[in-house]
């Protein structure tokens, strides 16, 4: 067997356990784990439509995408513009030929203690992090609870429960995020749309390079994690998928942390 018949293998494999073939998917973020998350999607035989601000990002993925020879779409945006979520959504279910799962994993940091942001650094966190995603949901779920059925999945973060220093407006971004989608998972339920989000500890992306490159920073922060070590963007994919699959229709306002035991500590 050629390494590209065991990728097709393996790939009908995942969607007949998933149930994600032909599903239509959006992501909002096409850095780190929105990326990788793309591609896992796409891998399991779903249309998949990816929203990111920077287009050499976008392109690069769509190098990855090609392979898996499912429709996909690549919309260059600033979420953080006014009504950009609603105009996403209608691109993607214009696109797509409607909308099943949103995922979304938009989000900046800026490590510094709380004394030193100004109201203006403040807003843009909690605009990027926070509001996209209510942007984006509320024009998703408009969508979901029409149709009867879907997944909105949210990347939070172990920084949404713990008190990390110089983490103020991300935390606060992050701990948001986990109230909301358990008001969205409430609101509905009833119309068989679930709400959920992944959390992760320290995953290596374009996020966290700057500060891994620090000296000592990486030994430090593995120290913090009973595994031992940090994530990488693959280890998100497949919570994703089972969170966005039949499987997991009764699973609803949950924050599933992925962290190798960061949390237990
Ligand atoms: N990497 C980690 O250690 C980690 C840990 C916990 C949570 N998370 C969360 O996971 C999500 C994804 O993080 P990542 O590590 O993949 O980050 P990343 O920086 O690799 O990707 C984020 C993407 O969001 C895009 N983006 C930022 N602002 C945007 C805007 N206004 N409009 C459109 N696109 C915009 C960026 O261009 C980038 O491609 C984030 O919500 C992050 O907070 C990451």
């Amino acid at each position: 067997m050629t390494p590209h018949n065991t990728v097709e293998v393996e790939r009908r494999v995942d969607a007949g356990w998933l149930g994600l073939e032909g599903s239509r998917v959006l992501i909002a973020g096409a850095g780190g784990i929105g990326g990788a998350c793309a591609v896992a999607y796409a891998k399991a035989g779903a249309s998949v439509a990816v929203v990111d601000r920077d287009r050499a990002t976008l392109d690069a993925l769509s190098i990855l995408l090609e392979p898996a020879g499912v429709p996909f779409l690549l919309i260059e945006a600033d979420l953080t513009e006014h009504g950009a979520g609603t105009r996403v959504v209608a691109e993607t279910v214009d696109g797509l030929g409607g909308l099943d799962v949103l995922l979304h994993a938009v989000g900046i940091n800026d490590r510094r203690p709380i004394l030193e942001f100004t109201e203006d650094e403040w807003d843009h966190i909690l605009q990027v992090n926070l509001s996209t995603l209510f942007g984006l949901a509320q024009a998703a779920g408009r969508h979901m609870v029409a149709q009867g059925s879907g997944r909105v999945l949210a990347l939070s973060s172990v920084s949404g429960l713990l008190a990390h220093h110089s983490h103020g407006p991300y935390a606060a971004s992050k701990g948001g995020i986990n109230q909301l989608l358990r008001v969205m998972a409430r609101e509905w339920a009833s119309a068989g749309v679930t709400v959920n989000a992944l959390a992760p500890g320290y995953i290596e992306t374009p996020l966290t390079a700057g500060e891994l490159a620090k000296p000592g920073k990486r030994q430090d922060l593995e120290s913090l994690v009973p595994a031992g070590r940090l994530g990488t963007p693959d280890e998100l994919t497949g919570p994703a998928l089972f969170l966005s699959s039949r499987h997991a229709g009764f699973i609803t306002g949950h924050v599933m942390y992925i962290d190798g035991g960061r949390t237990l500590v």
